[in-house]
C-alpha cells in the first residue's frame, strides 16, 4: 500500500512532464541551472578536445580525464566533428555511448548533443552513401531526388548515434571561384531555396524524435558566397538591397519549413563581421524571419571578431559581441576559453543574464525535440537503417539526373558498345575527383577511406565494354604523373575509336579549394590538345565542382558531359551515358562563363545584356560557353501551345500557365520543364529573365504531355528601392522554352 502511495505523485509527476511542451521542460529546468551550467550548454567543442592523442587521433579512442573534463567541469553543451577521417558506426555509437555515459556523472544530467556534417552523405562514417554534392543535385531538377538522399543522409547520421547535422549550405553560387561553390545549389533564388526548403523537410519532417529524422542547420547566413576577392572567408560588400534579393530569400523559406537550428557566415559584410552584427542575427533573422531555433558559430569564428577582423579589442570583448548579437552556441571549439570568458563577462555585467537564458533555453528545447532527454544513446531501431542495399540505386538514379550533356556534335554519343576506347586524363583513375569536399574526409581526397566498391571511370567503361577494348594511359589518383603523359597519350591512341578525356578538379573543401585561376591548368590543356592532334573523336568528361574555363578547347571537343562530382556512383552514370544506357537530362545549376572577363548571370539586368560598339547596340552581354538551364539529351522535346489562364492577374488571384511538350525525338527521355518571367517595366531595373517554376517529367518516345503551373503575385516579386518585397503592376512576359506570353498584374 504504502508502496502504490508513493507511486501516485510520481505517475502524477511524471504525466505532469510529458503534458508539457519541450519550452515548458526547458524552462523548468533553466531555472535549476547555475550560470557555470548554463555557459557550458552554449559551448561547443570538437571531437580532438576528448579524443585519446588528441588532433592526432586516429581510431575514435576518448581520453577519460579530457571527456571528464569536458562533460563534468566545464558542462560542454556540444561536441563536434572527427579528428582525421571517418569512423565506422560501431565506433561512432561507442563514441556517443561514452559521452553520454559521463552526463550521467553531472548534476542535471543534460545530454550532449553531437554534429557533424553529413553535406552530400554521411560525411564521416565509413561506408556511408555518397550522393552527388548540392551543386549536382540542382541539376538534376529532381526535388525528390534530393529529398531522399536526405532521407538516407538523416538515417546514417542517427544509425551512427548522430542527431544533428551541419547541413543543408544555403549559400547561393554567383561567384564561381568561391571554393564552396560544389556546395551550393547553384546561381538561382528559386532553384535554390526550393531545393533547401525540400531538404529541410526531408531531415526533420519525420519528427526529430523519430530515429529517421536529424536536426538541420542552415548555413552559413549570411552572404558568406559572396566574397569580393573568390576567397574563402574573406570580405563581402553588398548593398542591402542585393542581400535581401539574392541571398536571405533561401534562408527565410527554410525558416519557414521548420530548420533547428542555423549557423551563421565567417566572413564580414560592409567591414563588420557576420557574428557580431545584432542587425542580421537579431533583428533579420530572429525579429523578421521569425527564427525560434539555435544559432551556433561557425568555426572559432567568435575568436576571429578578435584576432583576424580586429573589431573587438580582446577575446573577452569578441565573445560579449557575439553573445549580445544573437548567438547561442559557440563552436569554440579546441579549447575552453569562451567558457571562461562568457562567465567573466557575465559576471562584469558585459552580457546580461536575460541573453544567456534565451539562448540556453533553446539549446535546452532543441534537445528535448530530439528526444535526447528520453534517450540519448545510439538506437538499435536507427541502426538498421544504414547502408540499405536500395541507397545504392538512389545514388545511381540521382548520379544519372545529374549528368549534363553540355555538347554532342554530329550525335557522337551514345558510342557503340563495340568500340574501342582510350580513357585518359586525371580524373580516369581517381575516386575523390568523382565526389569531392566533405567525403570520408573533411578534403574528400584521401581514397583509402572510400568503400572498396567505389568505381573510377575508367573501371565503370571497362566493366561495361570489357578490358580488350579498353586502353588507358593513366594510373591510380588524381596527381599521378602518367596522368599527364602526353607523348604516351599520343601513341595509345593509334586503333581507338574514340578518347574519354576525363579533366576537371581534384577534391577540395573550403580555403583549400582557393584557386588563383578557373581556366583548367595548362597540364591538362595541353592532354586535350594532343588528344585532339590524333584525329579522334574526343569526349570530354568534366569531374568538378565549379565552372573551370574550358573556352580555348571547347570547339574541337566532339562531346563533353558535365559530371560535377557527383558522388559513389559518378562512374557509373558517366559509362552508362556514354554508352547509351541512359539518357542525359540534366541542366546547367549555373552559367557556364567563358572567362574571367565575362561573368554574366543568367538573371542579368537589362544593361548587362547591351554591349554598346560604337552606334550599334548588341544584345550580346550574356554569351557564355553554356547558359543556365543548358542540357542536352539523346532525344529531342518540342514546346508547343503556351496558354494562360487570363491576361490579367488582379491582386492575391492565381494563374496558370499551361505548356504542351512532346518528345520528338527516338529516345524516351526525362526533361525538366522551367518556367521563367520578366518583368517589363519596374520601379528598379528589372532582371532579364528569373526562374520562378520548374517540373521534371518523363516521357516516352512520340509521347505529348501537358505541363502546368500557378503563379500568384509573390513569384513575380522583388526588392525595391526600400528594402520591402513588392509586386508593381504592370506586364509580365511568361518563358517557356521557346514560348513567350504576356500578362498584366494589377
Ligand atoms: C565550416 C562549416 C562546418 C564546420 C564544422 C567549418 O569550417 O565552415 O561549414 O560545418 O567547419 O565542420
Amino acid at each position: 500500500m504504502k508502496k502504490i502511495l508513493f507511486l501516485v505523485p510520481s505517475i502524477l509527476i511524471l504525466f505532469h512532464l510529458n503534458a508539457q511542451s519541450d519550452l515548458q521542460k526547458a524552462e523548468t529546468l533553466l531555472k535549476t541551472m547555475t550560470l557555470e551550467e548554463k555557459v557550458g550548454q552554449m559551448t561547443q567543442v570538437t571531437f580532438a578536445v576528448i579524443a585519446k592523442d588528441g588532433w592526432g587521433n586516429q581510431d575514435g579512442n576518448i581520453d577519460p580525464a579530457a571527456l571528464k573534463k569536458a562533460v563534468v567541469d566545464y558542462h560542454v553543451g556540444s561536441i563536434l566533428n572527427t579528428t582525421a577521417h571517418g569512423f565506422s558506426v560501431d565506433t561512432w555509437q561507442q563514441i556517443i555511448t561514452q559521452i553520454q555515459d559521463e552526463t550521467k556523472n553531472t548534476r542535471l544530467k543534460i545530454p550532449v548533443v553531437y554534429g557533424l556534417d553529413g553535406i552530400h552523405g554521411q560525411t564521416y562514417t565509413l561506408n556511408s552513401t555518397l550522393f552527388p554534392q548540392s551543386i549536382a543535385l540542382a541539376a538534376t531538377r529532381n526535388v525528390n531526388l534530393a529529398k531522399t538522399a536526405a532521407k538516407i543522409t538523416a538515417n546514417e547520421l542517427r544509425a551512427s548515434g548522430v542527431r544533428w547535422n551541419f547541413a543543408p549550405v544555403l549559400d547561393i553560387g554567383r561567384q564561381p571561384l568561391w571554393s564552396r561553390f560544389p556546395e551550393t545549389y547553384g546561381e538561382d533564388v528559386y532553384l535554390g531555396k526550393t531545393m533547401g526548403a525540400a531538404v529541410i523537410k526531408a531531415y526533420e519532417g519525420d519528427g526529430l524524435r523519430n530515429p529517421t529524422a536529424v536536426a538541420s542547420c542552415m548555413k552559413h547566413y549570411l552572404g558568406y558566397s559572396a566574397p569580393r576577392s573568390g576567397k574563402d572567408r574573406t570580405p563581402t560588400y553588398m548593398p542591402e538591397i542585393e542581400m535581401r534579393e539574392y541571398y536571405l530569400p533561401q534562408f527565410r523559406e527554410a525558416v519557414n519549413a521548420g530548420s533547428s537550428t542555423i549557423m551563421i557566415n565567417s566572413g564580414e559584410i560592409n567591414g563588420e563581421p557576420v557574428h557580431a552584427s545584432k542587425y542580421l542575427l537579431t533583428d533579420v533573422l530572429r525579429n523578421e524571419l521569425g527564427f525560434e531555433g539555435v544559432i551556433v558559430s561557425d568555426w572559432e569564428d567568435i575568436k576571429r571578431i578578435h584576432d583576424r577582423h580586429f573589431v573587438a579589442a580582446t577575446p573577452r570583448e569578441a565573445v560579449v559581441m557575439a553573445v549580445n548579437a544573437g548567438i547561442d552556441m559557440s563552436m569554440v571549439p579546441g579549447d575552453f576559453s569562451f567558457y571562461d570568458l562568457l562567465i567573466e563577462a557575465v559576471k562584469l555585467g558585459e552580457v546580461p543574464i536575460s541573453r544567456i537564458d534565451d539562448a540556453v533555453q533553446r539549446i535546452l528545447v532543441l534537445k528535448y525535440k530530439l528526444g535526447l532527454f528520453d534517450n540519448p544513446y545510439p538506437e538499435p531501431a536507427a541502426e538498421g537503417n544504414f547502408g540499405k542495399p536500395d541507397y545504392q540505386t538512389f545514388a545511381l538514379d540521382a548520379a544519372h539526373e545529374a549528368m549534363t550533356l553540355l555538347k554532342n556534335q554530329n550525335n557522337v554519343l551514345p558510342l557503340s558498345r563495340s568500340a574501342r576506347v582510350l580513357v585518359a586524363g586525371p580524373s580516369a583513375q581517381s575516386i575523390s575527383a568523382l565526389n569531392g569536399c566533405w567525403s570520408y574526409t573533411w578534403q574528400g581526397k584521401e581514397e583509402q577511406w572510400y568503400p572498396a566498391d567505389s568505381k573510377t571511370i575508367f573501371q565503370a567503361i571497362t566493366d561495361k565494354l570489357g578490358a580488350a577494348h579498353v586502353a588507358t594511359t593513366t594510373g591510380k589518383g588524381f596527381d599521378n604523373a602518367m596522368n599527364y603523359d602526353v607523348a604516351n597519350l599520343t601513341a595509345a591512341a593509334t586503333g581507338v575509336n574514340a578518347i574519354i578525356l576525363c579533366l576537371g578538379e581534384d577534391a577540395y573543401a573550403e580555403s583549400p579549394g582557393n584557386t588563383r585561376d578557373l581556366a583548367l591548368p595548362d597540364n591538362q590543356i595541353a592532354l586535350a590538345n594532343a588528344a585532339v592532334a590524333t584525329g579522334k573523336p574526343v569526349i570530354l568528361i568534366l569531374t568538378e565542382g565549379r565552372p573551370r574555363f574550358i573556352t580555348n578547347i571547347e570547339p574541337s571537343m566532339h562531346a563533353i558531359l558535365m559530371a560535377y562530382w557527383s558522388g559513389k556512383k559518378t562512374a557509373e552514370a558517366v559509362a552508362d551515358v556514354l554508352f547509351g544506357d541512359y539518357n542525359p537530362d540534366g541542366r546547367l545549376p549555373f552559367t557556364y562563363s567563358r572567362s574571367m572577363g565575362e561573368i554574366v548571370l543568367y538573371d542579368r539586368k537589362p544593361t548587362e545584356e547591351i554591349r554598346e560598339v560604337f552606334n550599334d547596340n548588341i544584345n550580346s552581354g550574356y554569351d557564355p560557353l553554356y547558359p543556365f538551364g543548358h542540357g542536352l539529351s539523346y532525344t529531342t522535346f518540342e514546346y508547343s501551345n503556351l496558354q494562360l489562364s487570363s491576361t490579367t492577374l488582379s491582386g492575391n488571384a492565381k494563374l496558370t500557365v499551361g505548356i504542351t511538350v512532346k518528345n520528338s525525338g527516338n529516345r524516351d527521355g526525362k526533361h525538366a520543364v522551367e518556367l521563367y518571367t520578366r518583368d517589363l517595366y519596374a520601379s528598379v531595373t528589372p532582371c532579364m529573365m528569373r526562374l520562378r517554376a520548374f517540373q521534371k517529367i518523363s516521357l516516352k518516345t512520340g509521347e505529348s504531355k501537358t505541363v502546368t503551373f500557378t503563379l500568384d503575385k509573390d513569384d513575380l516579386a522583388f526588392v525595391n528601392a526600400q528594402l520591402k518585397t513588392v509586386t508593381e503592376p504592370g506586364e509580365f512576359e511568361v518563358m517557356i522554352g521557346n514560348q513567350k506570353k504576356t500578362f498584366i498584374y494589377q
